[in-house]
């Protein structure tokens, strides 16, 4: 899989994650002739090829950088094309926890989306792993084999990713050449319920299946829980990641005497403001009035004066331009912030575990 591979310099057809800003992260081809651009100005290709990974790259008016990454599942859920709701990291890696995804668990997914999980999945199982992904989408399907294609992610060309194009709540999961166990399941699906009953066929045999099903509302799980309870699943729980990023930044220190200040300049703007309203009002009417009457007003016109442009402020503040952090014209402390931008799409997550001693009590059940 490309993304398991490390490297130390940028080569003309890598795939790189470019880091535009904070928040935003774009995937580029490097292709020798093409050129990036953005605000900031341009980023030819050819600039970029030979360059260490993680070094700053500067547009070619220096009024900008970006910096290039060698991609990662983790950079990747950061960077993807949007096709669906994706699967984040924190809800990723307590999935993988209780799913125990390690190098060479065989997986099922469905459906496969925008491949957030995929990546993942595909990264952490390993050349001696397996994933079965699914999707009925077909436009979604395509894009996603073309994609995992690119990735080197397909099993038939020495990946480990098999992408079916099904229903698997109509059809269930069966592949055609051979028959398919798999130790994890993960479900993102609108009715993972309706998938549930298909699975008993590949739970395995000699040991435990954990499966997550990755549902946003609270019906969806009771009756995921209904479904796995009567398809034998035990250890039934649910589970929701709240995540919280921590950020070092700066804080204003205002002191009492200097809020007292501003209040009392805010009234007093206020009142000023308040006396040139009304003195305006005053002034509109009488115009009003000597037209009403026919009175001349052109020579000695009683002129409404406009919004007097406000006393100069005295700090940009007052000009309510911002302020940046760390302005040295002001004192400043530092504090721990959350991060309220991370992207992380809330669900609850139904974890629950088929045993290979369930399937003797159903087999005998059916006896
Ligand atoms: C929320 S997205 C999955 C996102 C994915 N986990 C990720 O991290 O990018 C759900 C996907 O399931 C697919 N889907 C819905 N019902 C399905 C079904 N019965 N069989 C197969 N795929 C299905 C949808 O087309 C959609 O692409």
């Amino acid at each position: 899989m490309v993304f398991s591979k490390y490297k130390e310099f940028v080569e003309d057809g890598d795939l790189v994650v470019a880091w535009i800003g904070r928040n935003k992260l774009l995937p580029l081809k490097i292709e020798d002739g093409q050129t990036f651009h953005n605000q900031y100005g341009a980023f030819p290709h050819s600039e970029m090829i030979g360059k260490r990974y993680g070094q700053q790259i500067s547009s070619s008016a220096k009024q900008g950088f970006i910096y290039l990454l060698q991609p990662t599942p983790e950079l990747w859920t950061l960077a993807l094309p949007h096709r669906t709701q994706i699967v984040y990291t924190p809800d990723i890696s307590i999935i993988f926890e209780k799913l125990r995804i390690v190098h060479g668990t065989r997986v099922i997914e469905a459906g496969t989306g925008s491949a957030s999980m995929s990546h993942a999945l595909s990264r952490t199982v390993g050349p001696s792993g397996k994933l079965y992904s699914y999707e009925y989408h077909a436009s979604r399907y395509e894009t996603a084999l073309q994609e995992f294609r690119d990735h080197n992610m397909l099993d038939e060309v020495n990946g480990n990713t098999r992408l079916t194009h099904r229903d698997v709540c109509k059809d269930g999961f069966e592949i055609a050449e051979s028959s398919l166990e798999v130790d994890a399941i993960f479900l993102d699906l609108p009715a993972p319920w309706e998938a549930i009953p298909h699975l008993i066929k590949h739970v395995n045999r000699n040991g435990s299946t954990r499966i997550c099903c990755f549902s946003p509302c609270m019906e969806q799980i009771q009756r995921s829980a209904t479904a796995l309870q009567a398809s034998g699943w035990c250890d039934i729980e649910m589970l929701e990641v709240s995540y919280k990023q921590w950020a070092a930044r700066k804080t204003r220190v205002i002191r009492v005497d200097d809020s007292i200040e501003r209040l009392k300049e805010v009234k007093r703007h206020r009142t000023e403001g308040f006396e040139r309203r009304k003195e305006r009002q005053r002034l509109e009417k009488e115009l009003a009035e000597s037209a009403e009457n026919g009175e001349e007003t052109t020579d000695s016109p009683i002129s409404v004066p406009s919004e007097p442009p406000s006393k100069a402020p005295a700090t940009t503040e007052r000009n309510h331009k911002r302020i940046r952090e760390g302005d040295e014209d002001y004192e400043w402390t530092d504090v721990a912030r959350i991060d309220s931008n991370l992207k992380n799409h809330t669900s609850y997550l139904l974890f629950a575990v088929h045993l290979p001693s369930q399937l003797d009590n159903e087999s005998e059940s059916t006896e």
